[in-house]
């Protein structure tokens, strides 16, 4: 073996599919146990230690699934603590966003940055994120807002694949906003054109569909035409407003609709009925002063639900996963299980990596995350605990 793990607990949901409603408080309690891994990837799991052991041998307390995160908007660049303070002194994301700031300052700011410029300032983030435990990050086009800066983020998440031991999934998400020189319609055939340049690039669609971003109709037709080159398609559905985002994501079979503040009960019923994964993110909640998802009732239902951080300048400049689930906790009301469940393996199936990552089982790759003097529950309520070690396909990472 070349590294063996003897941990005192082991945590874990198991399987490669996603888990709905109740299923998501079905998790795997290991005592006592050697996890053995060969070449990154887990080959044993034993209450017995192994004969021979050639490589690292770890005696330690806690381990649980490398977290994935599956909603981000890394590569921006610079922050927007103007927008912060704005919205303190009672502006709306959207008054601030439609005055030409929020998501357009951004794009101002990434537009004038080099690919070397945007490496630099994200590979800091990215490290961050291992040593706090999340070994695959989704990260999202959508501040460059025309080709050619689109295809920059793009190039900056190859380089930063290369360079930084996080496991990165891109999206395309160029309909993050409507340029301020054109309409929803107009911009989203321009981005359709882009579609056959990206096949190589990325595998998924992404588009913010709500008020004064895009239209239902726009929506449908830039994912309609995403599905037929063969892209999976994601919404971000029902943040600010009810325009029937959720809805379309089920119509279009998209892999999850993301955010879902602003739900009714049929938008609930549908998704329960679906394949689409709700992604809630609960720090934007936070962050935006807003109100939180009903994720108890969409679990109680019957949805599959996943945990992300939305990570980005403007509505979550928040690295912290341990404090979105202690959010999870105390305002979605879900339980540290189903919080497990959702930042592990049903966040590894909306990126369509669940035969990989997302649990801790022979077969899958050796992803975990190590804490000492910890237990599942001790996650979630001490905000900001560090992992001792954060392991990415048999690479260690001390903290
Ligand atoms: O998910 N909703 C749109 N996009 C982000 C915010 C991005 C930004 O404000 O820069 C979100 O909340
Ligand atoms: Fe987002």
């Amino acid at each position: 073996m070349q590294l063996v793990v003897h941990a005192r607990k082991l945590y874990t949901p198991v399987g490669n599919k996603v888990k709905k409603g109740s299923q998501m408080s079905q998790i795997e309690r290991y005592e006592n146990v050697f996890i053995c891994v060969e070449d990154g990837r887990i080959v044993d799991l034993s209450d017995r230690r192994p004969s021979i052991i050639r490589g690292r041998f770890l005696q330690v307390d806690l381990v649980v699934p490398g977290f994935v995160d599956c909603h981000t908007h890394i590569p921006f660049y610079g922050y927007r603590e103007s927008d912060f303070l704005r919205r303190v002194s009672g502006l709306s994301y959207s008054q601030i966003h439609n005055s030409g700031g929020g998501i357009y300052e951004s794009v101002r700011r990434l537009r004038k940055a080099s690919i070397s410029e945007l490496v630099r300032f994200n590979l800091n983030f990215t490290n961050s994120f291992i040593s706090k435990g999340v070994t695959t990050i989704e990260c999202k086009t959508g501040y460059g807002l025309d080709e050619e800066n689109e295809l920059k983020q793009l190039e900056v998440l190859n380089v930063l694949k290369k360079i930084s031991p996080i496991e990165i999934v891109a999206t395309f998400m160029g309909a993050h906003a409507v340029p301020e020189n054109s309409n929803p319609q107009d911009y989203v055939e321009y981005l359709t054109k882009m579609f056959d340049l990206l096949k190589t690039k990325c595998s998924f669609v992404d588009i913010f569909c709500d008020v004064g971003v895009f239209d239902k109709h726009s929506a449908e037709r830039y994912l309609r035409a995403a599905k037929k080159k063969g892209f999976k398609v994601r919404i971000h559905a029902n943040e600010l407003s009810n325009i029937g985002a959720v809805k379309l994501a089920v119509e279009l079979e998209a892999v999850s609709a993301d955010h879902l503040l602003k739900v009714d009960d049929e938008d609930i019923r549908v998704l329960a009925q679906s394949n689409t994964i709700a992604v809630l993110m609960p720090t934007t909640s936070f962050y935006l002063n807003e109100n939180y998802a009903p994720a108890r009732e969409l679990i109680d239902k019957g949805v599959a639900v996943a945990l992300a951080s939305d990570f980005n300048p403007g509505s979550s400049p928040v690295l912290e996963p341990t404090l979105m689930m202690n959010i999870a906790v105390k305002f979605l009301k879900m339980s540290p299980c189903e919080i497990l469940t959702a930042c592990t393996l049903n966040s590894a199936c909306v990126l369509g990596l669940a035969d990989r990552l997302g649990t801790v089982e022979i077969g899958k790759d050796a992803d975990f995350v190590i804490y000492e003097d910890a237990d599942l529950e001790t996650i979630m309520y001490f905000v900001g605990i560090t992992p001792r070690y954060t392991v990415k396909r048999g690479q260690i990472f001390e903290n």
